[in-house]
């Protein structure tokens, strides 16, 4: 301890001295490694709109753009926000502290009005508006010379960015990254305080679902050396891959800032899982000043260890930049060995056809909106892996980066997605910082350009996609490109300019296969079906509570069963797979209803990540565990002697359903098809028993309960790390007293947290609900709702405590560490 004090205490005396010396040439100070710091801490939010000064002289705009801002705090100050003046002085108790990921829409409170979003309904009726992020920050003098920039994951969206008074730029895509250089406009050591102001109006809107507000997604700030590894600039590909040695292709753009020319060497090495390092290539380059190289060099990997989603074997590339023998930089990017070969036969992965069993998402979950953190996002990859899913498609925009980390390392094939069909400055630009950042990730299995754009099938369409399909093989020649069309769009030469044709809801009036027979050598690929509407736990259509049954099928016309999508893949293998709509259930398009709805029903899980019926459909379909699931529940009171039809998604070769103990029937069951049997009610035991070959291999049961009793805490882990970011995503049940969840309880459950961790959020699937998701209760809905419990940065023990009026509590204890 002594020791690094004294050291530090030294270094500092140096700096100064370095710094008074009036020797330091901030070109010619000596190298130092990449730092990527999260940013994501100690923010204030303002909600609202605040009028800027602006300035015609650089660095003089003030304010509340720099740090010099003067603080009201008194209590009773009125600031006028509209009032440019007043607006310029810094009220605390206007602001709130928060820690980003940060989405303030989700906290706003419903309002019927049709008129927001892009379409009645779409944005779930959560009003929007502009925020502002302000953050004050230092910088060491030992950074002086280093290049320091910010990086923004993703901010819904037009965001606008001053530091220390310098309007540094405006960013508009809410699904992009965004990266300003701040190197000039900081202020390091003894010049003083910076702060950052961001600004964000969301009010305008990008898609046609609930996209919230905010700086959604991680910041980081980059330091590095002014001789450095270019943002994204690592391009690893492996063309030539057998069970014995797979070829790859290291390309590296390096960036000499310094104003002096620079001898370089590069040395790249591939390194294993286990840290051992298989090869390595070193290449020398001079590079001129302010410039740009791109170096190419190769190595091999013997006897790879290939990456699927079920084998999800990952390498490194470590990267050192030196400089007169000095490491000036280090970067380390993440690769995988695999081939894809997506062909007129349908999708290969090493080799081997490989249906793609994937679902389409939006980033959002209940109580959080669209601000997740790290853990929620692997916790929803989590249960779709549990489904049986291999892939997962980002809809319709490139995801945050994390989730494409998670994809490689827990295995999922991912399709990514660019947002708009657009040519522009502006749309290359996003499409190509997609591009750029997700090319290394080897869950990537194809690049989509747009989903079901107006202008599809026409001339001027096929025109703009030709563009962004040459922007695309430029940039990453190893994967082939499709777009997302519903049906077909053969006209205007749009399906031609494609190297994959994307259907999406090809199965309407067959239109896959008939453009099969038209078109024998077309790629095709199926990139969305389904569009199942249902509620958790809801087996009638309800136009008041709008809640849509599980057992039949309605609304949209271009839906289908769960499942039955799957039976063409089965039938059709050169369809490649497809991506159902929707894995989760999201906020905003609550198609076929408008208001009192404010969620979707698509998802086979809700917007927590329950499952409802359809889910069953795709785990008998896409796993080989032999499953039976029978619904509806077997709660009817005063239906005793009605008809009533008992439906079962399997995968086994017979099912017989008992009630009470007494057999209604064995059926043979067709694969991706919904068995049904129709009995008389009667409360009790309602059983299924799956047979293959003869034999009982599952069995499914649903009883009728007694009235709610307790409640229970079901916790997806009971140790946390006491990071202020780790999260607990508890289940809540209502059951009986025998301990059966009641599947049509809507009890109100009232938490309370003691110990070093939050409640960020809750929720309950019910998508007409419009109780606060950032609240200390929730209703359950048809038996369940969920609470999500954050960790402090500080150690220790999580006591969450739930109650209900007549019901025995429950408690849960968490430890952080
Ligand atoms: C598709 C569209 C999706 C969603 C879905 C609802 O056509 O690509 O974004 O709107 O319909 O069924």
């Amino acid at each position: 301890m002594k020791y690094q004090a004294l050291t530090s205490f030294l270094c500092s005396f140096f700096l100064v001295i370095l710094v008074d010396g009036k020797t330091q040439d901030l070109q010619q100070r000596p190298p130092s490694k990449r730092t990527k710091e999260n940013f994501d801490w100690d923010w204030q939010f303002h909600k609202g709109n605040i009028a800027m000064k602006l300035t015609v002289k650089a660095g003089g705009q003030g304010g509340l753009t720099d740090a010099n801002v003067k603080v009201v705090t008194a209590k009773d100050t009125t600031i006028d926000y509209t009032d440019v003046k007043s607006a310029t002085v810094f009220h605390p108790g206007d602001w709130q502290q928060v820690n980003v990921p940060h989405d303030w829409v989700v906290e706003n409170s419903f309002v019927k009005d049709n008129s927001m979003g892009s379409q009645p309904a779409v944005s779930g009726y959560l009003p929007t508006g502009v925020g502002f992020y302000r953050k004050e920050f230092e910088i060491p003098e030992g950074d002086k010379g280093k290049k320091i920039s910010i990086e923004f994951d993703g901010i819904f969206r037009n965001s606008t960015v001053w530091v220390n008074g310098h309007l540094l730029g405006n960013h508009q895509s809410g699904y992009t990254p965004s990266n300003y250089d701040l190197t000039d406009v900081l202020r390091y050591g003894q010049e003083g305080k910076n702060a950052i102001l961001v600004k964000v109006d969301a009010s305008g809107y990008e898609g046609w679902w609930y996209e919230g507000g905010g700086i959604y997604r991680h910041v980081w700030l980059v330091k590095t050396n002014r001789l450095h590894v270019d943002r994204f600039g690592t391009y690893v590909t492996t063309p030539s891959v057998s069970p014995e040695i797979a070829t790859v292709i290291i390309k590296t753009t390096l960036k000499n800032e310094y104003k002096t020319v620079k001898k370089i060497s590069l040395v790249s090495k591939i390194v294993s899982n286990k840290g051992d390092v298989l090869d390595t290539d070193t290449s020398l380059q001079t590079i001129e000043p302010f410039s740009a190289v791109e170096i190419a060099q190769t190595g091999v990997i013997q006897k790879p260890l290939l990456w699927s989603p079920e084998t999800p074997n990952l390498y490194k590339l470590q990267t050192a930049v030196m400089d007169d023998g000095n490491i000036a930089d280090s970067y380390e990017t993440t690769f995988g060995v695999r081939t894809i070969d997506i062909n007129k036969n349908g999708v290969f992965l090493n080799g081997k056809l490989y249906p793609v069993k994937g679902t389409c998402n939006h980033q959002d979950f209940a109580g959080i909106g669209i601000a997740l953190p790290d853990k929620i996002n692997w916790y929803k990859l989590k249960l779709l892996k549990e489904v049986g899913s291999n892939a997962y498609r980002c809809s319709h925009h490139p995801p945050t980066p994390e989730l494409l980390d998670m994809c490689d390392s827990m295995g999922l094939l991912v399709l990514d997605e660019n947002r708009f069909l657009s040519a522009s400055e502006e749309g290359i630009r996003d499409l190509t910082s997609m591009l750029y950042r997700d090319r290394n990730h080897p869950s990537i299995f194809m690049w989509s350009m747009e989903n079901e754009e107006w202008i599809q099938g026409t001339v001027m369409g096929a025109r703009i996609l030709e563009t962004l399909v040459a922007t695309a093989h430029k940039t990453d020649p190893s994967r082939k490109v499709t777009a997302a069309m519903n049906h077909a769009r053969n006209d205007g030469g749009y399906s031609d300019v494609l190297d994959v044709v994307g259907y999406n809801y090809g199965d309407k009036q067959s239109a896959y296969v008939k453009d099969k027979e038209k078109y024998p050598e077309r790629v095709m690929f199926c990139t969305e079906s389904t569009s199942f509407i249902s509620t958790r736990g809801e087996y009638a259509n309800n136009w008041e509570k709008t809640y849509v049954s599980n057992l039949s099928k309605w609304e949209p016309g271009w839906g289908s069963f769960p499942g039955e999508d799957w039976a063409d893949i089965v039938k059709y293998p050169y369809l490649g797979g497809t991506f159902v709509w929707t894995g989760f259930d999201y906020r905003g398009e609550p198609t076929p209803y408008q208001w009192p709805s404010v969620t979707s029903h698509f998802g086979f899980m809700d917007i927590c990540g329950f499952p409802k019926d359809g889910y069953y459909a795709y785990k008998a379909a896409w796993t080989n565990i032999p499953l039976v699931h029978i619904f509806p529940h077997w709660n009817w009171p005063g239906k005793e002697g009605d008809s009533i039809q008992v439906h079962c998604y399997t995968n086994c070769e017979e099912v017989e359903l008992f009630l009470n103990g007494k057999s209604i029937g064995k059926q043979k069951a067709v694969p991706c098809t919904k068995l049904i049997w129709g009995l008389t009610y009667k409360p009790g035991k309602l059983e299924a028993r799956g047979y293959n070959k003869g034999k009982i291999v599952t069995r499914d049961m649903v009883e009728t309960t007694t009235a709610p009793a307790q409640v229970s805490l079901n916790s997806d882990c009971n140790k946390l790390k006491a990071d202020g970011c780790d999260v607990a995503v508890i289940r809540v049940a209502i059951k009986d007293a025998s301990g059966r969840v009641v599947p049509t309880a809507n009890d109100l459950v009232k938490f309370s947290i003691e110990g070093p961790g939050k409640i960020i959020g809750t929720g309950n699937g019910n998508p007409s609900s419009h109780e606060p998701d950032k609240a200390m209760r929730r209703m359950a809905f048809n038996g369940y709702c969920l609470v999500l419990v954050q960790t402090e940065r500080q150690a220790g023990t999580i006591k969450l405590k739930a109650s209900a009026e007549k019901l025995n509590g429950a408690e849960l204890i968490i430890k952080t560490e």
